[in-house]
């Protein structure tokens, strides 16, 4: 299929859950917007905790990935959740997916094996050409739908957590990927991102770099090529803060955004002098994890726009 429309387009994935892919995937979303990208995000999970993440959850644009559903299935144009920040439009996920995904796997199995692993390019290319930036949230387990996802993507990022388990994760998504060069021969690794890291572990962090480039093949590479593999680590990481976290999801407000009210609202000695009751907007620590989401929303664009250039690709 012709990919021009689709050269921007980044799947978040790892077969792991609880890994960072939604909240990374919110989060630089609402920043590149921020920023004046015009920006997609596809919620492809059936748990839909990017409306959580994002507060629209149980508001009237959400459809429970109806829209998405049907468009999956029967390939009629999606229409996203529009503004869901200003230059943020959203196809909203939920539990309407899973018969999407089940329809793609009975329709493989009639022999349309390339039409069902195409369903998310597919639907991509009818919009794509309105957007500087296509993120993919991807459900932790279906098969088809990760497949897809990686099938429409030309960058897939992985997010990974610095423990044993999450690393076996993280090789078993890094080697299915080479099962979709077929269909989409660019498809490349934008990196691997670490998420939920203690501020201070600086040796566990450079360990587990170790660790993954490892993982990558990097074990038996040339020293060339161990270079190649270790950049793919992002510098960047997402700090551990589950303060921070559920505040911000509890509230369906962007880590940034939980960060501007805590720093908007009144001090403790100023509501008591008040005569308030002192109460808290969120934590403090709101404001290293929306730097943290910054950088990696800087590391993202920087690694993008290093590829165009080396493939000579001309964008903003
Ligand atoms: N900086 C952080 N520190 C600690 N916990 C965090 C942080 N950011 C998010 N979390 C929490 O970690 C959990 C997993 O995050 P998230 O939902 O983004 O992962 P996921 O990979 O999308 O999960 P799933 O595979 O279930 O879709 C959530 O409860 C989230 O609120
Ligand atoms: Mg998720």
């Amino acid at each position: 299929m012709d990919r021009s429309n689709l050269q921007r387009v980044v799947a978040l994935i790892n077969g792991k859950g609880g890994v960072g892919k939604t909240t990374i995937t919110a989060n630089i979303g609402g920043l590149l917007a921020l920023s004046g990208w015009k920006v997609l995000i596809v919620d492809l999970d059936y748990q839909a905790n990017l409306g959580l993440d994002l507060g629209y959850q149980g508001t009237e644009v959400d459809d429970d990935g109806l829209a998405l559903a049907q468009a999956l299935t029967y390939g009629v144009t999606p229409k996203p959740a529009y503004d869901v920040r200003p230059g943020l439009d959203v196809i909203i996920g939920g539990a309407h997916i899973d018969a999407a995904a089940a329809a793609l796997v009975s329709k493989a199995a009639q022999g349309k094996l390339e039409e069902a692993r195409l369903s998310v390019a597919m639907m991509l290319d009818q919009i794509a050409a309105k957007y500087d930036i296509i993120l993919l949230d991807c459900p932790p387990g279906n098969d088809m739908l990760q497949a897809a996802a990686v099938a429409a993507a030309r960058y897939v990022l992985i997010p990974v957590k610095t423990d044993e388990g999450s690393l076996r994760g993280m090789k078993i998504t890094a080697d299915r990927l080479d099962s979709v060069l077929d269909l989409n021969p660019d498809m490349d690794l934008l990196g691997v991102l670490m998420f939920g890291s203690s501020t201070s572990a600086t040796n566990v962090r450079r360990e587990f770099s170790e660790q993954v480039a490892d993982a990558l093949g990097g074990a038996q590479a040339t020293p060339e090529m161990r270079s190649e593999i270790e950049a793919l680590v992002f510098t960047t990481f997402l700090r551990h803060s589950e303060a921070t976290a559920k505040k911000a999801r509890g509230s369906g407000l962007l880590v940034h955004e939980l960060d501007n009210q805590v720093k908007a609202a009144p001090k403790f000695w100023e509501q008591l002098r008040a005569g308030l009751k002192p109460q808290s907007v969120g934590p403090a620590s709101a404001e290293g994890v929306a730097d943290d989401l910054q950088e990696i929303a800087a590391e993202v664009v920087r690694r993008i726009q290093e590829k165009e250039h080396a493939n000579g690709g001309v964008h903003v």
